[in-house]
């Protein structure tokens, strides 16, 4: 199966063996396009599907919320993207069908069925800290999608705007004080939700054992790990159940 993950900053795609959780041969990325509207990105994703001849369906995880194909928010990614039946599209484009889903759900259904959180019950948050922050909600293992939680709000601002590892590197912070910002964060989603368990995801997770002593939190705290793969990962295990 082909999973794609459409990032802020780099578009990734990768083969799947979807039985084993795993990607066969190497991710390939290239930068997002700018702006990152349905037709610029359209055709990225068409030169990927190309590169990366695989059979059966395909998916793509997106920076959005979506509810049967179509995006309702566009936060890092152009808002033209508003309204598009992007599924509906793709699967006309490629002759394939394609199955779109947010990009954190994606990453955590990776996680959940093969990675940090596969032998976890009860409820599950994984986070991922990329361009914005994703959010993933699971309760014993079932994914309640289309969760924005990056965009609580926080002394009046949304919380990635503060805490995304975007933010980290564009305000130059430190590992102490961004991880002060994050533990804010785990504290006022913790008092919402009571998860049992945090996983913390995206590129910045590969660097857990440097910031880790640092963090707080009531709820026990794993890092993401697949980290940057687990969107493609998760897009091609949507795929292959959708296709199921
Ligand atoms: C978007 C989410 C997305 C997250 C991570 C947020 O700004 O609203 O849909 O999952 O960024 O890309």
């Amino acid at each position: 199966m082909l999973g794609i993950d459409v990032g802020g900053s780099a578009v990734k795609a990768g083969r799947v063996d979807v039985a084993a959780g795993r990607l066969l041969g190497q991710l390939v990325s290239v930068p997002t396009p700018r702006p990152a509207t349905p037709a610029s990105l359209m055709s990225v994703l068409g030169q990927l599907v190309d590169q990366l001849p695989a059979g059966g369906s395909i998916g793509i995880a997106f920076p959005s919320v979506l509810k049967r194909g179509t995006a309702y928010t566009a936060a890092n990614i152009d808002p033209s993207w508003i309204g598009v039946n992007a599924a509906a599209q793709a699967t006309a484009d490629f002759g394939r069908t394609v199955v779109f889903l947010n990009d954190a759900d994606a990453a955590g259904l990776a996680e959940m069925r093969w990675g940090a959180g596969r032998d976890c019950r009860g409820t599950v948050i994984m986070l991922t800290f990329g361009t914005g922050i994703g959010s993933a909600l699971f309760v014993d293992g079932r994914l309640f999608p289309n969760t924005e939680f990056g965009h609580l709000q926080m002394n009046g601002r949304d919380a990635e705007k503060r805490a995304s590892a975007q933010v980290r590197t564009r305000e130059r912070l430190d590992f102490p004080a961004w991880i002060e910002r994050v533990n804010e964060y785990l504290l006022a989603m913790y008092q919402l939700f009571w998860p049992d368990v945090f996983i913390l995801g995206g590129a910045v997770s590969e660097r857990f054992p440097e910031f880790a002593p640092l963090l707080r939190s009531a709820a026990e705290l794993r890092p993401a790990q697949f980290a940057g793969q687990a969107g493609v990962i998760g897009a091609a295990l949507a795929a292959a159940e959708a296709a199921a």
